[in-house]
């Protein structure tokens, strides 16, 4: 009975996979929890009233101008009830309105007027997931605070393939356990570097790479997430701050270097930033002209390896320290002796070759090598894996003495 004596306000949206929002209700009240739904019309159209209510136990919210509904509970009471607000399925639609914080029925009102947690579980088409429009609505809605449960990929109602389908009812009551059960890492202070460096040329040129900062970031979501205090240490990115971490910017390497070791010590260090190994020897003070003198030959030095620095042993040393390798051929193999060579405990390997998109996408493969494991993850999305890997890392410091 994980969740016995919470409350879930689940807010069904209008999508085919409502009707697994039911079977969700049974899950959820047989952990414990108490399950008060709301229904949006369109859900109203693919589930009844009437079995969420049998279900539930209770009566169902479906209208924001109910007059009985605003007499037994008004709406900002209906979302400050409960422990947690729980949108499954929630729609491209809902998580659009939510981004742009508009009210217009009971739902969305009840979301916006909350102040308690608030969980999603996307389900939609594919292309409609992968429209730019959601991405944004969602790295916003994630910024802020809303944790995302899936999408998975898998066969869809619509006939197509792809990320988008609803995570599995099981996988949504053991996020809510989780999210319930949280501080997991309270008390651990974890440094995660984020993002690529930009190493000048001049006062207006850089070499970079094209590293989004997608993944570090989520990382570092995933763990302020459990209560761990997360420093972020991020190279330049378009992303908006995660919630709850404290963020350090800076641009070069030997910066990112410099703010990591100052942000020493930590119990754990993770290095998913795509840190530039060269700058210009010596980058020019003004801006580099055409003199018709010909291109600039440039002259480059070798950047500081700050996985390599902080997996030095050392009383500063992170009792655990994790980098991820970014490989375009022979991924395991080059993974397992990257992680000796560097000397870290875990190493977090994908394949970027261009085919996959991982460099600036949402999805990732991943196998985990430590000194003794050699996991293959399936493809997820990086905040799927920043969730697995923060797991794997509440299981170390549960065992470590
Ligand atoms: O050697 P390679 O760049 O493939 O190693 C990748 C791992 O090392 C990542 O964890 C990355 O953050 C880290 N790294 C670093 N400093 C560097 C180069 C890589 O921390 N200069």
């Amino acid at each position: 009975m994980a969740l016995r004596g919470k409350r879930v306000l689940l807010i069904i949206t209008g999508g085919i996979a409502a009707y697994k929002s039911l079977d969700l209700i049974r899950r959820l009240r047989e952990k414990g929890a108490a399950v008060r739904c709301v229904l949006t019309p369109s859900a109203a159209e693919f589930v009844t009233p009437l079995s969420v209510s049998a279900l539930s136990e209770d009566r169902v919210y479906q209208d924001i101008f109910s007059l009985t509904d605003e007499a037994e509970m008004g709406h900002i009471q209906l979302s400050r009830d409960a422990d947690l607000l729980l949108v499954a399925p929630a729609t491209a639609d809902i998580l659009a309105r939510m981004a742009a914080g508009i009210a217009n029925d009971l739902a969305t009102t009840a979301l916006l007027a909350t102040d308690k947690p608030v969980m999603v579980a996307p389900a939609m088409n594919v292309w409609m997931w992968e429209h730019d429009a959601t991405k944004a609505n969602c790295a916003l809605l994630a910024a802020r605070g809303v944790g995302f449960i899936g999408p998975v990929q898998g066969d869809m109602a619509c006939g197509e393939y792809g990320f988008g389908r609803m995570i599995d009812v099981p996988d949504i009551v053991d996020a809510v356990v989780r999210h319930f059960s949280g501080g997991a890492l309270a008390g651990r202070r974890i440094l995660v570097t984020s993002g690529p460096t930009h190493e000048a040329i001049d006062p207006v040129r850089y070499i970079a790479n094209r590293s989004s900062g997608k993944q570090g970031h989520a990382v570092a979501a995933a763990l302020a997430g459990l209560g761990a205090e997360t420093i972020l240490i991020s190279g330049p990115t378009a992303l908006p701050d995660p919630t709850g971490v404290t963020i350090i910017r800076v641009e070069s390497a030997r910066d990112m270097l410099a703010a990591c070791e100052k942000a020493l010590p930590a119990d754990a260090a993770i290095c998913v930033a795509a840190v530039a190994d060269w700058r210009i020897k010596t980058a020019a003070t003004q801006k580099l002209k055409k003199n018709g003198g010909g291109p600039p030959v440039l002259e480059f030095a070798e950047n500081p390896d700050i996985l390599k620095t902080l997996s030095k042993p050392g009383n500063k040393r992170p009792r655990l320290v994790i980098g991820f390798a970014a490989e375009t051929e022979n991924v395991v193999e080059n993974a397992v002796v990257k992680r000796k060579t560097k000397k870290c405990d875990w190493l977090l390997a994908n394949d970027v070759s261009p085919a996959t998109g991982t460099f600036g996408g949402d999805a990732n493969t991943i196998h985990l090598i430590t000194a003794d494991r050699d996991e293959a993850w399936p493809t997820m999305t990086k905040q799927q894996v920043a969730e697995r890997l923060a797991g794997q890392i509440v299981d170390f410091f549960g065992t470590d003495a």
